[in-house]
């Protein structure tokens, strides 16, 4: 019997664009994507025999081969050819769900980094990414995370210059909006307000976190059906006790606030637990270096 275990983080979007639709029915994205310190715990176990299962702790999440931490283990699997291993997935999960925060993608990147370490496959981080992007579009990016700008379906990647050591608030209004509904809404001949993502790259390139911060924007929040009054009720929340700039994140419906005073972090932080349950105090975590 062998076991592993890893942490999968989380990531936020500063910024999301969509180009345009791509003839494959996806979307041509930019974004610019940051790892957070919010993380779900993942165990594997292997042991002779056959089969996946996933046990996240949570009655709505699948324990079968929908599970995007069972997705990964088949692919990496099909891809090494290595066969007859029982495998058990065991998630804490602590990353909250349909939030924009790529928590599935998080764990089923964590379950091929585990997995390689496991049987000593050596793949390296960029055929993991590969292999990561047959799973979803989210994960490849989390495979080593960091601060990255990714673009195509949000698989092709490039790492920025880290977003400068900062406080994080996280706060998920009690709602969410399923990802390709919301894909389904953007007409991007329409799309009326944009991120400066150029902007933000380069605002990073010289560690200017509030000329970064001032320049987020996610083309989904006029995009959503409901909620957006929340949304932006959230935002003024975070702005209002001193962050730089505030987004939604992903296909949200989490919302987050930039910070670079902890105290006003915490202060933003004990505001909106006191109206969203789901509230979390995060900060950033630089790209996972290869060993
Ligand atoms: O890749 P992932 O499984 O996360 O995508 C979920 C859905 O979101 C896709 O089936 C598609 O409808 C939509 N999507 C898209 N363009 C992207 C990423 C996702 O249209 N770049």
């Amino acid at each position: 019997m062998m076991t592993e275990a890893g942490l999968a983080y989380a990531k936020v979007n500063l910024s999301l664009d969509i180009v345009s639709k791509m003839a494959d029915g996806f979307h041509y994205i930019k974004t610019v994507m940051q790892t957070v310190s919010l993380s779900d715990e993942v165990e594997v176990r292997c042991e002779p025999g056959a089969g996946i299962s996933v046990d996240a702790g949570l009655p709505y999440l699948p324990g079968d081969e929908r599970n995007i931490a069972a997705k990964a283990a088949l692919a990496f699997y099909g891809h090494t050819g290595i066969k007859g291993h029982r495998t058990y997935i065991k998630i804490r999960k602590n990353i909250p769900v349909c939030a924009g925060l790529g928590g599935g993608s998080a764990d089923g990147a964590c379950v091929l980094r585990i997995l390689d370490r496991l049987f000593e496959t050596r793949l390296g981080y960029e055929a993991i990414e590969r292999i990561g992007a047959g799973i979803g579009s989210d994960v490849p990016f989390c495979v080593a995370g960091g601060t990255s700008l990714a673009v195509g379906r949000g698989d092709i990647l490039t790492s920025l210059t880290p977003v400068p050591k900062c406080a994080i608030v996280i706060c998920k209004p009690p709602f969410n909006c399923p990802t390709p509904m919301l894909f389904g809404r953007i007409k991007c001949e329409k799309i009326r307000a944009r991120p400066d993502t150029d902007g933000i790259v380069a605002a990073l390139g010289q560690g200017d976190l509030g000329s970064a911060a001032r320049r987020m924007y996610n083309v989904f929040e006029d995009a959503l059906p409901r909620g957006a009054r929340e949304i932006a009720d959230i935002k003024y929340a975070l702005l209002d006790k001193g962050a730089l700039g505030a987004v939604m994140t992903g296909s949200g419906p989490a919302v987050i606030g930039l910070f670079d005073n902890e105290e006003d972090a915490y202060r933003a932080y004990g505001h909106l637990k006191l109206n969203y349950k789901e509230c979390y105090l995060t900060s950033t975590v630089e790209r996972i270096c290869e060993k």
